[in-house]
C-alpha cells in the first residue's frame, strides 16, 4: 500500500498528500503513522517534533529499505560482477533515476550524490569553479548565504585570485536588496550563488527570475535549495541554473545523503558526475 511519504517521494506535489487540496489541511494522522518514532510519548504527552531542519525523522519506507539493504544487498556499486554486487549497482542506479524525476533533471546523469550540502558545493566549486574562475572574476553571494555557501566561494576566490561581492540584505523582512542586486550583477560577476530559503529567517528568495537575470548578464547562477524542497515546488531543469545542490535528505532519507543536480557541463567538469554518468 503506498504511504504518504511514497507519495512525497514520488514527486508529486503537497497538493496531492492525503487530505492536502486547496482548502483540506493534511491528514496529519496519516502522515504520524508512517514515522515509527513518533509512535511514543514523552514526559506522558504523544510526541511532537520540531527540529527537522536539524534532523529529520526518517519514515518507515527508509527505514525497512535500509535495513532490507544491509540484510539482502549490501555490496560495492559498479566494482563488482557477483549478484550481490549487480543488486547494489541496480538500486542505486535506480535511486538516481527517482531522484532525476522527483527533481525534475533532464536525465540520471544529471544527478551527482553527495553527503550533504557543504559537500555538494565544495564539489562544484573545486572542479567547475577552478575551470571557470580566474583572476579578476567576482563571485556574487548574497548576504543571506549559510556557511556552507560562502567559505567553499572564499577558499576559491583566493586560489584562483577572484573577488567576493555580497548583495545586502534590507528591511525588517531581511529580504535581498532588488536594486543593488540590479546593479551589483553585471560583468565582472562570473558566479551569483543564492540561497533558495533561508535557514535563519525563512525568507524565499525568486530564485527562478535570478537564475534566469543572472544568465542574461553573462554570469552563471549556483543555487542551493536544502531547505526548499519540501515546501517549495521547483524543478532544476526549467530554472536552468548551472547546477543546484540540494539534499532531499530532510524529508526522507538517511542523513548525510544529499543530491546534487548538475547540468550536463557541469558533471563533465565534475570528476563524480563522470565517474556516475558511467
Ligand atoms: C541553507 C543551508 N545551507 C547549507 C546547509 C548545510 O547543509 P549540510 O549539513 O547538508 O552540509 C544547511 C544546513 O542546515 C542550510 O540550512
Amino acid at each position: 500500500m503506498e504511504t504518504a511519504t511514497d507519495a512525497a517521494v514520488a514527486g508529486r506535489e503537497r497538493a496531492e498528500l492525503p487530505g492536502a487540496g486547496a482548502s483540506a489541511p493534511p491528514d496529519w494522522q496519516r502522515l504520524r503513522d508512517d514515522f515509527p518514532i513518533l509512535h511514543q510519548t514523552v514526559h506522558g504527552k504523544p510526541l511532537i517534533y520540531f527540529d527537522n531542519a536539524a534532523t529529520s525523522q526518517k519514515p518507515r519506507v527508509v527505514i525497512e529499505t535500509l535495513r532490507r539493504y544491509y540484510e539482502r544487498d549490501n555490496a560495492n556499486v559498479h566494482r563488482g560482477i557477483h549478484e550481490l554486487s549487480n543488486r547494489a549497482t541496480r538500486a542505486y542506479e535506480g535511486a538516481r533515476e527517482r531522484v532525476a524525476r522527483f527533481l525534475n533533471a533532464r536525465s540520471a546523469e544529471e544527478i551527482v550524490f553527495t553527503r550533504g550540502t557543504t559537500e555538494g558545493i565544495n564539489l562544484v566549486a573545486q572542479t567547475w569553479g577552478l575551470q571557470n574562475l580566474g583572476p579578476g572574476d567576482v563571485i556574487l553571494l548574497t548576504e543571506l548565504e549559510h556557511h556552507s555557501n560562502l567559505v567553499p566561494w572564499q577558499l576559491l576566490a583566493r586560489r584562483v585570485g577572484a573577488r567576493l561581492a555580497f548583495v545586502p540584505v534590507t528591511g525588517d523582512e531581511g529580504t535581498v536588496d532588488a536594486r543593488r542586486l540590479e546593479e551589483l550583477l553585471a560583468p565582472p560577476v562570473k558566479l551569483f550563488a543564492m540561497v533558495h530559503v533561508s535557514n535563519s529567517i525563512g525568507v524565499v528568495n525568486p530564485v527562478a527570475e535570478w537564475c534566469a537575470r543572472a544568465r542574461s548578464k553573462g554570469s552563471s547562477p549556483w543555487w542551493t535549495a536544502p531547505k526548499a524542497r519540501g515546501t517549495c515546488p521547483w524543478t532544476s531543469r526549467h530554472w536552468a541554473a548551472t547546477s543546484s545542490s540540494s539534499p532531499v535528505t530532510r524529508p526522507a532519507a538517511p542523513p548525510a545523503w544529499a543530491s546534487c543536480t548538475a547540468d550536463t557541463n557541469c558533471s563533465n567538469t565534475c570528476p563524480r558526475g563522470r565517474a556516475a554518468a558511467k
